[in-house]
This record gives C-alpha cells, structure tokens and sequence, in this order.
C-alpha cells in the first residue's frame, strides 16, 4: 500500500544526489531500528496524576513566561495572544481547533502531550557530533525564529521521569546547512574546512527532577531528502567533565523530532526561511517520518510565544525510553577544544575514504531498491 510506495520513493530520493553537475553521488542511506511497538498509554495514571501535572505545567509555564518577557510582553497585562491554533497531531498533518490564549488555563495547555507519545528508535543520521558542550542556548548568533524546545524524558517501562540524563540535539541551521560536518553533499562547501569551527544548533542538556531538558534555539530550515526535524539522543549514566561536556553512559533513546507541515509553511514566508531554495518533503514522504509516527506521534506540540510567528516560538514534547537499551552511536565528528574533529570511521569519513558505508546505513548499501523494499517488508 501507500507506505511502500513512499519507502521505495523515499529509497529512490535518497539513494543518490546530484552534488555537482554530470556527478552523481553517493549519500548516507537514513534507515531505520526496528520499531519499539510499544506504547505509553499503560502511563496515562502517572502521566495524569495531579503533582505530575502540576510539576510539567509549572516548569513549561516558567519558561514560557521568559520567552513572554524576552519578547517585549509584560506579564501583568497578561494580553491574548491572537487566537492561534497550536499543534495536536496525534495524527499526520492533523491540526487541533484548540486556541492558545495567553490567559488559558496554561494547565489545559501544557498537560497535552498527545495521546501517543513513545519515540521509537530511529538512525542517528550522518551528522551528529559527539561530545557538544552542555549549553542551553545553541543558537550561536544564527539568524531565524527562535524555538525553545522543552523535551521530558520517561521510562516507558515505569512511566516514571528520568532526571540526570542528557539530551544531545542538533539539526540544520535555517537555510538548512547543519554545521560542524565538513564534506556531506548539500551541506556547505566541502573542501571548506571551517564548517568544522561551528557548531550552531548543537549542544547538550541535563534532564531536571522533573525529567525535562529545555533549549532554545531555532526552527530548523529544510533540506532536500528529508522532512524538517531535529535529531535527539538521550544519554544515560554519562558522567559531567570538567570541560562541560559529558562521557561514558550509553544512549537507550536515538530519535527525530518533526513540525507540523502547516507550521513548517509557515517558517517558509519569513527570512531567511524564505531564502532556502532546498526542496521541501513534506512528512508524509519522509520514511523515517512513517516510521516515527507509527502507533506513536513524532511532532512537538507548540505555542507561539507572541502575536506572529517570528517572535519564536515554545515547543514541547515526551519520549518514552527503554532504559535497558544501549544504541550504536557512530558519530560524523567529535567537538574538541580546537573545534571539530571528523571521524574517519564515521558515517561521512567513510563516504570521503571510499571506504564504503559504515553505521546503520549499511543495511541498504548497494542494494537495489526492489530488494531493499523486500527486505521492510519482512
Ligand atoms: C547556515 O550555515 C551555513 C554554514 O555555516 C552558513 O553559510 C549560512 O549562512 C547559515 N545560514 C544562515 C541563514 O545563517
Ligand atoms: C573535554 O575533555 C575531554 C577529556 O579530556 C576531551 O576528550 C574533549 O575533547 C574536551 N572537549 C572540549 C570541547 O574541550
């Protein structure tokens, strides 16, 4: 059915990239881990419980009263916000009719994390860099509309939070380079080596007592082969360095995160969004998108922090972990103190080494795209 059809296209797209003209090449194939088909909905009790709640809405309350402030709003006047929908989507591209004002019952707001809300294991990609510095703000002074992102990590065995873990994020920047990788087709010049120097859109936090880990940053830009998202790993026992950055542990959660296509159109009419001549996919031909939303729901939900988008944006979502699990973590590059270094083992040194295709794209390489579509289906 449609799903196949969207897997062999996806296949299709992303196997090969024009990179220069007459010359076709190679990309990293994103695949994707079995699926955890497991839910969280044995967790509705805990999630539903008073403190709970009370705990989660007071801390996404306090950090979108800073957003509020930042903007330019003065709380005491508590204005509305223009009557807006926020997403739902429990379902593809489904959009809630639920207004946020600004003096709703941010408790009606803030408990809504769907109904579906475990993240099954996808592909780290062919760009993370490991060991990015602990920071909340990753922006680096790139322009585009601010986006924190507040994600609350769970055992969705326990249903019980998980405090003093990590969250390492990273996605493209808004005209959907993502830095700090040199020589990934698309994604700057290759021969340039000051990409390595950069590392905006990337960074690190510590999940709180409440489970949650908050950035801000900024609403990725899209990129030809795949559906706006951001990438997520979630480290476990990892120990603090003096450096600010973390080492050790293992990481049971590797995972996107997605928008909802109305507000990725959104983005698109403001700079430099609207300067991004890359080709938009939307979700629903996005693999990995499929796989994410299977029986479970990929996409933050979010609030506008003002009256227009471009005053930024608060976003929010759960993952639902399995805590015994430790992923193959194969990163593109390492940050150090003298800026990135890239592994040659990596997903993107092996591609410049000709040495073939390592990590979790391995498993379609060089197959064709029938076999491939047999082997999801099996
Ligand atoms: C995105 O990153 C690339 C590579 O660093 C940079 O050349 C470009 O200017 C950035 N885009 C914006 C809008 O800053
Ligand atoms: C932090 O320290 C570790 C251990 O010495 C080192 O491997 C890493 O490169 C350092 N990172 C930075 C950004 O200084």
């Amino acid at each position: 059915m449609a799903i196949k059809n969207l897997v062999s296209s996806l296949l299709l797209a992303g196997s090969m990239v024009s990179a220069h003209p007459g010359h076709v090449e190679k990309v990293y194939q994103h695949s994707a881990l079995p699926l955890e088909r497991k839910s969280l909905s044995h967790c509705e009790q805990q999630f539903n419980d008073p403190e709970f709640v009370k705990r989660n809405v007071e801390f996404h309350a306090g950090e979108f009263a800073r957003l509020r402030r930042e903007a330019g709003y003065d709380l005491d006047q508590a204005p509305k916000l223009s009557p807006r929908d926020y997403i739902s989507v429990s379902k593809i591209n489904h959009k809630s009719n639920k207004a946020v004002s600004w003096n709703m019952d941010l408790k009606t707001l803030f408990s809504d994390y769907g109904a579906c809300m475990l993240m099954p294991a996808v592909d780290q990609g062919p760009l993370y860099v490991q060991g990015e510095e602990i920071r909340k703000d990753i922006k680096e002074n790139e322009p585009g509309i601010k986006m924190t992102l507040a994600v609350q990590v769970v055992d969705y065995k326990t249903c019980q939070v998980v405090p003093n873990a990590y969250v390492d994020i990273w996605s493209s920047n808004s005209t959907g380079i993502y830095t700090g990788v040199q020589g990934y087709p698309g994604m700057g010049d290759p021969k340039d080596a000051g990409i390595l120097k950069l590392r905006a859109m990337r960074g690190v936090q510590p999940t709180d007592a409440n489970g949650i880990a908050s950035f801000d940053s900024l609403l990725p830009g899209h990129y030809d082969g795949r559906a706006s998202h951001i990438h997520a790993i979630v480290y476990t026992g990892a120990t603090k360095l003096p450096n600010n950055t973390i080492t050790g542990g293992k990481a049971p959660h590797v995972g996107q995160i997605y928008f909802d296509q109305s507000l990725i159109a959104e983005i698109d009419k403001f700079k430099p969004y609207s300067t991004n001549k890359n080709r938009v996919v939307p979700n629903v031909n996005d693999f990995l998108f499929i796989q994410g939303a299977n029986g479970d729901d990929p996409i933050v939900r979010y609030s506008l922090v003002g009256k227009s988008l471009d005053e930024g944006v608060f976003a929010w979502i759960r993952f639902g972990i399995n805590q015994q699990k430790a992923l193959n973590v194969n990163p593109a590059a390492w940050w150090t103190a003298d800026g990135g270094k890239m592994n040659p083992k990596g997903p993107v040194g092996q591609m410049g080494g000709g040495g073939g295709w390592g990590g979790w794209g391995k498993r379609f390489l060089g197959k064709k795209e029938e076999e491939a579509k047999q082997e999801e289906e099996n």
